[in-house]
């Protein structure tokens, strides 16, 4: 069941955050439900203008109606990611989407406050809800790359002006964590004195946390082992941090790159072990059954994991 972005954002406020995945194919929104249902978790699917543009925007819109059906138990709500002006407006006027993300967080302030407030104007008149950037996550973004030194993060006085000034219902924080595999060397944490700092000035205002892969040594490890090169060094977030900041704030938890690595590591394992295989249909079914535990494990982690009976309630009430 598609419900609306705010419906999940109320219930999962300062209590858990809600995995919000991104998904490009078939095999993927198989996994995604699959271990969604079995972890009994709502979670966000999340289209990006790439996964759009794969193979065509119908054909991944279709595959999610299709799981939806296939899948009735399950909740969900259905938002662009990283989306530009045009690419927000069309979602909008599909009537398929539940809420929007605008990124406009390259522009000077004024300029995504411009942006930002015409996105929400029209995406309000739909009954669509509106994520926007402020601060600047280092990594790639779409066709936006900011490296490291030009990352900065959301400054909370300027967020409240941004929230009040555009009207948006969620804000994608700049809050320590970048795009890719290649986050942290180190031990570095989530800044934890932003956020809470956010949802003191803005209380009810749901953060929403990008970058959220945790980019486990394993995987890294399996992949270099079956022929890739990776940097052994690269780090992601640490998963114990994910329900912390759930609890200040943080109520959608971006999760991308980490499932590409789970594709990445079945798929370069299979082919090392069965070298004159060349159906992809067995790789890919190993990888829709690993891809569902891997979203199982990362909704235990994010708190959301058991909560489907109690949000099937409250919807109903
Ligand atoms: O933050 C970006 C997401 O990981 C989407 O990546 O634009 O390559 O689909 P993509
Ligand atoms: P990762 O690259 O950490 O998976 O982040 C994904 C994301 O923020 C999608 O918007
Ligand atoms: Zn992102």
């Amino acid at each position: 069941m598609i419900v609306t972005t705010q419906q999940l954002y109320k219930h999962a406020y300062l209590k858990y955050a809600v995995g919000a995945y991104n998904i490009n194919n078939a095999e993927q929104a198989m996994g995604l439900f699959r271990g969604c249902v079995e972890s009994k978790a709502p979670f966000i699917i999340q289209l990006s203008k790439g996964a759009r543009n794969y193979t065509d925007k119908r054909v991944i819109e279709a595959i999610v109606r299709a799981c939806e059906e296939i899948f009735p138990e399950a909740i969900f709500a259905v938002h662009l990611d990283h989306g530009d002006e045009a690419t927000c407006y069309d979602c909008i006027d599909s009537g398929f989407y539940s809420s929007v993300m605008i990124d406009a967080s390259h522009e000077p302030f004024a300029e995504n406050v411009a942006i930002t407030k015409r996105v929400v104007d029209r995406a309000h008149a739909k009954g669509i809800s509106v994520e926007a950037e402020l601060g600047m996550l280092g990594g790639v973004e779409e066709d936006i790359k900011v490296d490291e030194g030009h990352a900065c993060l959301t400054n909370p006085d300027e967020a409240v002006e941004f929230v009040k000034q555009t009207g948006c219902d969620s804000l994608a924080a700049a809050i320590g964590t970048s795009h890719g595999a290649y986050k942290f060397k180190g031990q570095q944490s989530l800044r934890f004195d932003v956020i809470e700092s956010i949802t003191q000035k803005i209380p009810g205002l749901p953060i929403v946390m990008h970058g959220s892969s945790s980019v486990p040594v394993s995987e890294v490890t399996r992949i270099n082992e079956a022929g890739g090169k990776l940097d052994p060094s690269a780090r992601g977030v640490n998963e114990e941090e994910y329900l912390p900041a759930a609890k200040l704030g943080v109520t959608k938890v971006n999760i991308d790159t980490d499932g590409r690595l789970v594709w990445t590591r079945v798929h370069r394992e299979f082919f090392r072990d069965k070298p004159t295989e060349f159906d992809f249909r067995p790789p890919g079914k190993v990888f829709i059954a690993e891809y569902a535990k891997f979203i199982a494990h990362k909704n235990t982690k994010l708190g959301s994991a058991g909560q489907l009976e109690d949000l099937r309630q409250s919807l109903k009430g």
